[in-house]
């Protein structure tokens, strides 16, 4: 007996040792993945090539089977793990254990102005796409706040490239940690949903390169993002998803990419484009993508049959189905094929609690006269809160990006929780909106039906107000259709729902009216002057109601700084400034960027005689904060050179608060026309009452030069130059002056 197990045990030492010596290459975690990827390739047939380059189903597309090659998982993206959809529909498939983590909107994040909240919020969006078996999370969105009209801006960081550079980085590092690839989107110039699908964007060079693609490019070069998609509007006549310029010059000529091109859902609309331009992996949504489904649609699609009939016919060489097959199977050697990621986390407590602090980091305080917040709860008997905005669930709509949430706590149910019993918080609704909100069958679980009219509405809360310590109006906009919400863009730059005759009334019947702005866009705030405080929201997510509660009871000293300007009208965005239909939307599908380089603050810096109504990189708090003098270490420097900047920044207050000290350049002499400045730096510091902390910059020649079209390259221009450092960009502390040889 003994001997047979000796036996038994040899013959299979000698089995595993003959399975370790004939392991394939392309399964051998020791040999390096670009031979790993070149034996793969080497054993696959032409159609499990194809194959590899289109969906099998509404989010995945198929592996090899046959070679133990594993299936790939998207989800959108960016703010939470979408429920699961059925196969071939768009309907929910009806798990019950899907229900995610909703984090805040990346407005908020970016208004956070804090990297290393973007490192905790990848992190841990990547742990809740990694637990639900998706190896590629669709975002973040990095396109540039061109328009507030912009229905998708919430989805995005912002007007500035530097602020939404420095955010995207960690953002990815943060999801690519757990062996899920990013997919930065929408590449590139999808600054608008109207007219999404067909929209020839023409802009100039300078402005391609100063404000559409630095946040893409961070991504890819510093942030190593493994996957990028394609945007739907076109440019230079070409669709984005199948561009020469974009994805072949740009993206994989000038930046080295290496990652998985992967078009937006029904983006791609030509096979030899696709074939030659760039594109890795065709997703979408019917046959000719953006249709209705057909039974079979996925073999229809562009880089489907087609594509194999044309491989076949020697129309199109095999060489260029691989070079697509190498960026696919990067793809699954970083995420599917890494036995050692982690195996992530879905809806625990830590990743409520990261909810909960970038929602506090972000919340911005855009006015607060008399300090009338935080509100002194020991002083306060009755706090009236009005508005469908504070009882209406944000994260089932907005479209591709709704969430079913694990839990939602409303703007009212935070309040009333933190508050307690101290003081008493009752409701009136104040108006009424676009009840349903939900998008993609994800549905609200409140119940907003109302049958009072507007009048009676109005009069239940101005009546209450009178007799109330403190008024919270919970308004602004919505995710409903032509709201914040993908697939159309906003109507008007004004709040909807007649909120701004609430608010009037309110700010009639009690001095101490704050309005609070749920928004992922700026609107007209007529009545400004009228009510002491103001503060921006954002959508939050699961922790919304929690997170804007500690901010207004003061558990919380607010620290978010605006990542967009606020202008007081439609009219103070440089695209609506022309008033040229070609500029914004565009006519007959084509589109003119004539506001160029001249975006955001660039563009309201100039304006001599009108000012926005909170600049970009506003944010008060409860504390104040006293700057020192600029100090630079250098009055002269080459282009070779690094200028080390210098300041204190003091917190003269008597609350412990975060200041984010602002950085800005000035060219004051320059061949080619530039914005008065430019963000290259900012640091978020946080400093207990009387604390003071020096605060350092390096600047070297990128943060001095433009880029030159005619030469196609970064220019340092020698000349003077100004250092600016502030607490926004329209309220500068302290400048220093020096030159570039
Ligand atoms: C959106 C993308 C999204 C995709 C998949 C598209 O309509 O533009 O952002 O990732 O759908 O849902």
């Amino acid at each position: 007996m003994k001997r047979y197990f000796y036996f038994v045990g040899v013959l299979l030492l000698s089995l595993g040792s003959v399975a370790t010596a004939q392991t394939p290459v392309y399964l051998d975690d020791t040999k390096p993945v670009e031979e790993r990827i070149e034996d793969a390739l080497s054993r696959m047939t032409l159609e499990e090539k194809v194959a590899l380059c289109h969906a099998q189903s509404k989010f995945s597309s198929p592996g090899v089977p046959r070679l133990g090659l594993p299936e790939n998982w998207m989800t959108d993206g960016p703010h939470g793990i979408r429920a699961e959809v059925a196969w071939d529909e768009w309907e929910q498939a009806g798990w019950t254990n899907d229900s995610c983590m909703a984090f805040p909107a990346l407005t908020c994040l970016a208004a956070s102005w804090n990297p290393e909240m973007a490192l905790l919020y990848g992190r841990s969006i990547g742990e809740e796409a990694r637990y639900r078996n998706k190896n590629v999370l669709l975002g973040p969105g990095v396109n540039i706040y061109r328009t507030p009209l912009n229905g998708r801006n919430f989805e995005y960081m912002g007007e500035d490239p530097y602020l939404a550079s420095e955010m995207v980085v960690p953002y990815v590092e943060g999801v690519q940690s757990n062996g899920v690839a990013a997919c930065v989107k929408h590449f590139a110039l999808n600054n608008q949903e109207y007219d999404r699908y067909a929209v020839d964007v023409e802009v100039s060079d300078r402005a391609l390169y100063e404000l559409y693609l630095p946040a893409f490019q961070a991504a890819v070069q510093r942030g190593k993002a493994w996957a990028i998609m394609g945007a739907y509007n076109r440019y230079k006549g070409q669709h984005c998803c199948h561009n020469q310029y974009l994805l072949n010059d740009i993206l994989r000529g000038e930046w080295g990419f290496d990652g998985v091109v992967i078009s937006d859902w029904g983006g791609v609309h030509n096979t030899v484009e696709s074939a030659y331009n760039g594109l890795d992996m065709e997703f979408g949504t019917g046959t000719d993508g953006l249709g209705v489904s057909a039974s079979d649609a996925y073999n229809h699609y562009f880089l489907a049959q087609p594509f194999l009939d044309l491989l076949k016919k020697g129309e199109i060489p095999e060489s260029v189905l691989d070079g697509k097959v190498r960026n696919i199977l990067r793809l699954m050697y970083r995420t599917t094929m890494n036995r050692n990621r982690p195996f992530g986390s879905f809806k625990n407590p830590a990743h409520a609690l990261a909810a909960r602090q970038i929602a506090q980091e972000g919340i911005v305080l855009l006015q607060n006269r008399d300090n009338v917040l935080p509100i002194p709860l020991d002083k306060t008997k009755k706090i009236l809160v009005v508005g469908e905005n504070a009882i209406k669930m944000m994260t089932v709509g907005g479209g591709s990006s709704s969430l079913k949430a694990w839990y939602e706590v409303s703007p009212l149910d935070g309040l009333r929780a933190r508050v307690g019993d101290a003081a008493e918080v009752v409701y009136a609704r104040g108006y009424v909106g676009n009840t349903d909100g939900s998008y993609n069958g994800v549905v609200s679980k409140v119940d907003l039906s109302e049958s009072r009219s507007a009048e009676e509405l109005l009069a239940e809360a101005v009546g209450l107000a009178r007799e109330s310590d403190y008024v919270i109006f919970v308004g602004g906009l919505n995710k409903n259709s032509q709201q914040d919400c993908e697939g159309g863009d906003r109507i008007a730059y004004g709040l909807p729902y007649n909120q701004d005759r609430v608010i009037e009334a309110l700010a009639a019947a009690n001095p101490r009216t704050v309005v609070v702005l749920i928004s992922g866009n700026s609107v007209a705030m007529p009545w400004a002057d009228r009510v002491p405080a103001i503060v921006e929201g954002w959508y939050c997510g699961s922790e919304a109601g929690n997170a804007l509660a500690s901010v207004l009871v003061g558990d919380v000293n607010p620290s978010g700084k605006l990542p967009f300007t606020i202008g007081k009208r439609l009219e103070d965005y440089h695209a609506h400034a022309l008033n040229d239909p070609l500029v914004y939307p565009g006519v007959d599908h084509k589109q003119v960027y004539r506001d160029d380089i001249f975006v955001g603050y660039r563009w309201s810096d100039l304006q001599k005689d009108s000012e926005p109504l909170f600049c970009f990189g506003h944010g008060l708090s409860y504390t104040t904060f006293e700057y020192g003098k600029v100090l630079l270490d250098r009055k002269q420097m080459t282009a070779a050179d690094t200028l080390r900047v210098r300041l204190t920044v003091k917190n003269t207050g008597n609350r412990a608060g975060a200041e984010v000290v602002q950085l800005y350049v000035s060219d004051l002499k320059s061949a080619l026309p530039r914005p008065l400045k430019e963000l290259k730096g900012f640091r978020k510091v946080m400093l207990q009452p009387g604390e003071s902390r020096e605060v350092e910059f390096l600047l070297d020649r990128t943060s001095l030069s433009y880029f030159d079209d005619a030469k196609h390259e970064w220019v340092a221009e020698p000349g003077r130059f100004e250092v600016l450092v502030g607490a926004s960009s329209g309220d500068i502390r302290s400048k220093a002056g020096f030159e570039l040889k």
